[in-house]
């Protein structure tokens, strides 16, 4: 049987939620990745050095014997410096959601004043911590990250020290920026390599291929295909793996967000394949994030076989991507 050994999977963006959703989801993480980036968007949000210490203690708490980092991020804020040393030793990264953007970010940025934000993000700079953005406008749907661009330049040019990190992009414009600035780098999720709008409303709609950002266009998906396939240095795996209730997504006001943690190695596995370029999944997966956020996670291996695998109707209340069908990619063992 054809197999597929992967080293230290790492998810660099990924929502865990809290309480009995947390006990659901964080298992099925820890059992295949040696890693991840934790979102900060919980009610209220991660905004404190008390708040990720508890968080991770949650985090930790849901997690069995497997090995596994939660690396955490703090929601953002114009935060002072003195604040920010204070954490620096207890988080990863700090997230940047516009405010009402998406899921939990009322309390986001509401004005991309430069010189508002230039005390933090010196200060995250000096102090070596990336900022994670989810870059959308509150423009029309299918433009939003093509019109955040701008906002990139902005905070790219003016932070030449500072890492950004271009969360979940779906766009060619948001491919080509990659190339404009040494410092900023992005995430795809295994999601946004497999759909396009298409996928959630050409047909039937279909509240579980449903997130923010949606899925664009074929050019787009090509765009995304191409960076990811090759491994682009700059761009590493994250999930968005974002898990709502079922009656959340199945109902009318459909919660953005969809479901991707415990199948994303194998939907990895079948299109890096299908492209005949499993040979740089490795590079995806784990060793582009571990060069760029300068982290040595603990050793895991998991090893894939190919082989028919269904994916589950349902993780707990939670309705994965692909739900029901059949993909030719399963885990063998995790050691
Ligand atoms: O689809 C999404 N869901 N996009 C986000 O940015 C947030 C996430 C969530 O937290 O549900
Ligand atoms: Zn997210």
């Amino acid at each position: 049987m054809k197999t597929h050994t992967l080293l230290m999977p790492l998810d660099m963006h990924l929502h865990l939620r809290d309480g009995v959703m947390l006990e659901n989801v964080a298992p099925l993480t820890a059992y295949s990745f040696s890693g991840a980036i934790v979102m900060p968007n919980l009610v209220p949000p991660v905004s404190t050095l008390e708040d990720i210490q508890a968080y991770k203690k949650r985090i930790m708490a849901a997690v069995p014997n497997d090995f596994f980092e939660p690396y955490m991020t703090l929601f953002y804020k114009n935060y002072d410096k003195a604040f920010l040393e204070s954490v620096a030793g207890e988080l990863t990264a700090i997230k940047l959601y516009p405010a009402g953007i998406t899921t939990n970010s009322e309390g986001g940025v509401s004005s991309f004043d430069i010189e508002e934000m230039r005390p933090t993000l010196e200060a995250m700079s000096a102090l070596n911590i990336p900022l994670c953005v989810h870059g959308e406008t509150d423009g029309f749907v299918m433009d939003r990250e093509a019109e955040f661009m701008s906002i990139y330049e902005l905070l790219a040019s003016n932070f030449p020290d500072l890492k950004i990190i271009m969360e979940h992009i779906t766009t060619k414009e948001a491919v080509d920026m990659l190339e404009k600035h040494d410092n900023l780098y992005a995430t795809i999720t295994v999601h946004h390599l497999l759909l396009t709008l298409d996928d959630v409303v050409g047909g039937m709609m279909m509240p579980h291929n449903f997130c923010k950002p949606i899925a664009k266009r074929p050019q787009d998906l090509d765009a995304l295909l191409s960076i990811a396939l090759e491994a682009h240095p700059k761009v590493m795996f994250g999930s968005d793996s974002a898990p709502h209730p079922q009656e959340k997504k199945e109902s009318c006001g459909c919660a953005a967000g969809v479901f991707t943690a415990p199948i994303a190695l194998q939907l990895l596995c079948e299109i890096f394949e299908q492209y005949n370029k499993l040979d740089n999944l490795q590079a995806f997966i784990s060793d582009n994030a571990q060069n760029i956020y300068g982290i040595c996670p603990e050793f895991k291996e998991v090893i894939l076989e190919k082989r028919a695998f269904v994916i589950p109707e349902h993780y707990s209340n939670v309705v994965p991507m692909y739900a029901g069908q059949a993909i030719n990619w399963a885990i063998a063992s995790v050691d």
